[in-house]
């Protein structure tokens, strides 16, 4: 059976879904230094991984880099949602660069976690993905050999550590919390001395947002997750989705909806990851109604209102 603009389709929307507290923050970030020193203001990497974010902020004066040695020296840099390594701003203060750090706050907790286990004499196994921008800054927190990045349940295994060494662990903020309970046991089961950090690092908005896809996941016929493939925690939502046996698709716009992904399916789930703007829902959803006759579903799992701090260089 094909699309039929009568034909009903359910589509159970994630609350919560899209932007969290401290990816709200970072946009405000660069859109204060914006106002407070003008165009242009130079950002360290994508302030959060959403192109369309990072366009409309391109639009307003923003320009983007990889790398601080880009930004030239009399123009302001803020530094991204996902943190950097201590270098950055030490080598911005060693250039006297004006720079606002939109670290999110959940995120600095992380690194403050690691210099005091570091400080403590553990070596730190830090739980992540490889080359992601926030394990790469939360790694640089600590002096190079003190830390080590541990993936998979495998890896755990082929560390080379004994039960007489001081260890601690550290995860990402964004993983998958089922993975995550499997490596954490591994490492537990392997290292019974471990130190565990202080309160579980993933935080609160990866936590809900897997928490309502599991709920809508099993009750979809597809689910559809609106974000970046370089946002860590848009994909660890495609996966809990496919994990509950549900088809589940990435996708960054809705001119990416092929109305062939619609035939044949009676419930549509639809989610967001914490980077993603709401306009890109509703972009999604007016795209579906050319095609189906939508009925909205709200399904929440939790509610939030988390609210970050600016910092103060921008309030003043
Ligand atoms: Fe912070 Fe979590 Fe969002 S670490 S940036 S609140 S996804």
């Amino acid at each position: 059976s094909g699309n039929d603009p009568r034909l009903p389709l359910q589509l159970l929307i994630a609350a919560p879904r899209g932007f969290c507290a401290g990816v709200d923050r970072a946009i405000e970030i660069v859109e204060r230094a914006l106002e407070k020193y003008g165009a242009p203001v130079y950002v360290r990497h994508e302030i959060v991984h959403n192109r369309y974010v990072v366009d409309s902020l391109k639009a307003k004066g923003a320009i983007f880099v990889e790398e601080l040695d880009e930004v030239p020296d009399d123009v302001p840099v803020v530094f991204s949602a996902h943190g950097v390594p201590k270098s950055v701003p030490a080598e911005a203060e060693r250039r006297k660069l004006l720079y606002v750090d939109a670290t999110c706050p959940l995120v600095s907790k992380v690194h403050r976690q690691a210099e005091r286990q570091i400080e403590k004499g553990q070596h730190i196994l830090f739980i992540g993905h490889a080359g992601h921008p926030e394990v790469i800054g939360t790694m640089g927190q600590v002096p190079e050999g003190q830390i080590t990045l541990v993936e998979t349940v495998e890896d755990v295994a082929a560390l080379a550590f004994t039960q007489d060494d001081d260890l601690s662990y550290l995860t990402q903020t964004t993983l998958s919390v089922d993975d995550t309970a499997e490596i954490i046991e591994a490492l537990e089961a392997r290292y019974p001395q471990i130190v565990a950090p202080k309160a579980e690092d993933i935080c609160y908005a990866t936590s809900n947002r897997q928490a309502a896809v599991k709920i809508i996941a099993p009750k979809s016929d597809l689910v559809l997750v609106i974000g970046a493939p370089n946002s860590s925690n848009s994909l660890r939502l495609v996966e809990v989705a496919q994990r509950l046996g549900t088809d589940a698709r990435l996708i960054q716009r809705a001119d990416e909806i092929q109305p062939e992904w619609l035939e044949g399916i009676g419930t549509l789930g639809l989610t967001a990851g914490a980077s993603a703007p709401e306009k890109l829902v509703r972009e999604v959803v007016d795209r579906i109604s050319e095609w189906r006759l939508v009925e909205e579903h709200p399904i929440a799992a939790a509610e939030e209102n988390m609210i970050f701090k600016l910092p103060r260089q921008l309030t003043e």
